[in-house]
């Protein structure tokens, strides 16, 4: 692999210099005249290592070491001081810069400290992609569930794991699309090669193009070097699109054709890239809504739907609440230095009744707070916000007094059929009394509450 190192300084024969001496060694080499369009140079993400000037008009040195330090750590920066100001070195040196070099340049010291800079900077890639590796795994075992509706989802996984079909995860926010998206890879034959995740939502038009699918040097003001996109990237692995609903047309145009005949070309170039991948694409929006309303093509949808995973809200699977609730608590008392053993029953069981909106990140989250909050060795509602433990305070049914004994019935029997979304037969189980028991009495009251469908 070539690397691309940017130097910033604003004096011409420096940098030129410089570029010489590196380019020499066989690196990749952009310049920049200032601290601000060196910023954006290192914005494009391509970058693998930076000199700057210490002292230069506009933005400083020390600024643009403290931008690359806090925005893309991890990328090494040397500075360049003058004569006889090695107290800014120092300084530097503070700051996180990996090293300094004083003007006039040594050239086989530059050449010394960049070689091993651009090592150090290989080896924590390499080991941040290793972490990454293992944390999915980690992820894959830990998916909790034995619900049947999840024990559904891990069966279809098994069986679609192994074929290169698209798969289309779709689901509320929170609910797992993600995990089950890393069991479909994990589970591939494709497991040893990358699963390449793109968080679709989040760039713009152009720049999801570029990731995508690369560009070539020069394609675009900025496009300092050739870019790999993220479909070249995941040959012979999976890419995970995420949040597939929102891209625009042009875009999904792109994507569609990849599915289609696995190939394409980057932004800016004629060369076609052919790639093997296996697409698998989550969403919370309804696709077939979009397709109605003329923002997401049918051909495209067709595409990737090939295998359908939907995965229930947590609400539909509630078996699921203990096991995650014991899991989180054990998991965040060890993350936290807490000897928490227990949950009491009230929480218990209004973590039970609630109907978390958020789905398990937010049960997740909720979970870490409890445990933070919490002072003793077992958990109480007390140490859950006030939307968990209020929640269950509003599930008391309040009656009036001075009511005849069937029309208190009537409150309770409609305020507990509400609490269970209308569920008949959940009901009548909480009531105690048989199904037909309890058509008769709504029946007799001629069904006041919206009582739904499932009978
Ligand atoms: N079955 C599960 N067992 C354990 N943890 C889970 C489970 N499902 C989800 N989580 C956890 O909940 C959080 C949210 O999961 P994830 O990111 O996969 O959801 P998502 O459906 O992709 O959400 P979004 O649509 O918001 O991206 C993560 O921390 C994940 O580890
Ligand atoms: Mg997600």
């Amino acid at each position: 692999m070539k690397f691309n190192i940017l130097i910033i300084d604003d004096e011409k024969n420096i940098r030129e210099g410089l570029a010489a001496a590196l380019e020499m060694d066989g690196y990749n080499v952009v310049l920049a005249a200032d601290g601000e369009s060196g910023l954006q140079l290192v914005g494009r993400g391509d970058i693998d290592l930076v000199i700057t000037d210490l002292r230069m008009p506009g933005i400083s040195g020390e600024e643009v070491l403290a931008k690359v330090t806090s925005e893309s750590p991890g990328l090494p920066v040397i500075v360049l001081t003058g004569h006889g100001t090695i107290d800014s070195a120092v300084d530097a040196m503070r700051a996180g810069a990996y090293d300094f070099l004083t003007k006039p340049l040594n050239l086989d010291r530059l050449s010394l400290i960049v070689k091993r800079a651009l090592q150090n900077r290989e080896l924590s890639l390499q080991h941040r992609q290793l972490k990454e590796e293992l944390d999915s795994n980690k992820s894959f075992e830990s998916i909790i569930g034995k619900s049947a509706e999840m024990q559904k989802i891990f069966e279809m996984v098994r069986r679609v794991a192994s074929s290169k079909a698209s798969v289309l995860i779709t689901g509320e926010s929170g609910v797992g699309k993600e995990l089950i998206a890393n069991a479909v890879h994990n589970l591939s034959p494709r497991k040893d090669k990358p699963l390449i995740k793109v968080h679709c939502a989040a760039l713009s038009e152009s720049l999801l193009e570029s990731e995508l699918f690369g560009h070539e040097k020069g394609a675009f003001t900025g496009a300092v070097a050739r870019k790999r996109g993220r479909f070249e990237l995941a040959h012979e692995g999976s890419i995970f699109l995420d949040e597939i609903g929102e891209i625009d047309q042009n875009v999904q145009i792109k994507i569609l054709r990849v599915l289609q005949d696995k190939r394409f070309e980057r932004v800016g170039g004629e060369e076609t890239v052919e790639t093997d991948v296996r697409v698998i694409a989550a969403t919370n929006r309804d696709l077939e809504k979009e397709i109605a309303e003329g923002r997401f093509r049918e051909d495209l949808y067709y595409r990737l739907n090939v295998v359908h995973i939907h995965v229930p809200p947590l609400r539909e699977r509630k078996d699921d609440i203990p096991l995650m609730v014991s899991a989180f608590l054990k998991e965040f008392a060890k993350e936290n230095g807490k000897n928490i053993t227990s949950i009491d029953s009230h929480a218990r069981a209004a973590l039970y009744k609630y109907d978390w909106p958020g789905n398990i990140r937010q049960l997740r989250n909720c979970m870490e707070s409890a445990v933070v909050m919490c002072a003793g060795d077992t958990l109480t509602l007390d140490d859950f916000p006030p939307t968990i433990s209020q929640h269950n305070a509003q599930d008391v049914v309040q009656i009036p007094a001075g009511l005849t004994l069937d029309a208190a019935e009537k409150i309770y029997i409609n305020e507990t059929l509400a609490a269970n979304r209308g569920n008949k037969s959940k009901t009548a189980d909480v009531l105690a009394i048989g199904r037909k028991t309890l058509h008769r009495k709504l029946a007799e009251e001629g069904e006041t509450l919206d009582a739904d469908t499932e009978d």
